[in-house]
């Protein structure tokens, strides 16, 4: 003889039986990460110390950025785009970085045309490990994102005239995602990064001092800038070299 009372359910109470209630979605992760400079150090630890000065070395090889229109030019930049699939990154043709007029009020709307990255840039193994390394540090889903853009770029000061490296003040680039990763600072004050969320309320501050030291942003979560760059007191003359990689659909 059943125990059960005449009209107890025939399964027990379960969430099934509560009204419709949506999933808890998935929190989202923060919109950035910043990086001390041990992980790309770590990453690029296997690789030869000369490949590694060629590479950074590259930095003193940089053209002026002819799109500034200043009478002297205090940024300069090379610029190269690759298919990154399956840790494998290939270069595409060279050709034409632009911005919507939406997210760049300087420059927006423009077609600008940099410098190529150099072949030994390019096809170098620092680079594929640098960017293998940023991918795995993306801040978010990576599902479609097979392009990449590389942007070397000096920004230098002098005592009469500071550097700007974002003219553009707080903005968005466009992209999924962007790295910014550190190469060379010297003799330079100021280059604070700052983020903001999408009111612009600032939501992160630093300033990248170490080399590698490294920043990546979820560009349509997270607004950026970075405040203009001086000589350090008691000098005349002021560099700060970065290496940008920005992540997007092809
Ligand atoms: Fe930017």
């Amino acid at each position: 003889m059943s125990s059960r009372p005449p009209h107890a359910p025939d399964q027990p109470a379960t969430a099934s039986r509560l009204p419709d209630v949506p999933e808890p979605a998935t929190p989202e992760p923060p919109p950035f990460v910043h990086l001390g400079p041990g992980t790309l150090t770590s990453a690029l630890a296997g690789i030869a110390p000369e490949r590694l000065g060629e590479f950074t070395g590259s930095w003193h090889d940089l053209p002026a950025d002819t799109h500034l229109n200043t009478a002297s030019p205090y940024r300069f930049r090379r610029y190269g785009t690759f298919r990154f699939t399956g840790g494998h990154l290939a270069p595409l043709p060279h050709g034409v970085f632009f911005q919507d007029r939406s997210v760049n009020k300087v420059h927006g709307g423009v077609p600008r045309l940099f410098a190529p990255l150099r072949e030994d840039v390019a096809r170098g193994e620092v680079l594929r490990t640098l960017v293998r390394t940023l991918w795995d540090h993306l801040p978010g889903p990576r599902a479609g994102i097979d392009t990449c853009g590389v942007h070397q770029i000096r920004v230098t000061a002098t005592a009469g005239a500071e550097g700007h490296p974002a003219p553009e003040g707080v903005h968005q680039d466009g992209h999924c995602y962007v790295a910014q990763v550190l190469i060379r600072r010297q003799d330079v004050r100021g280059a604070e990064s700052c983020l903001y969320d999408l009111r612009e309320q600032p939501v992160h501050r630093a300033v990248l001092t170490r080399p590698l030291e490294t920043v990546v942003l979820d560009d349509r979560r997270v607004l950026h800038g970075v405040s203009p760059i001086r000589p350090a007191p008691g000098t005349d003359f002021g560099t700060r070299d970065m290496l940008l990689v920005d992540f997007f659909t092809g």
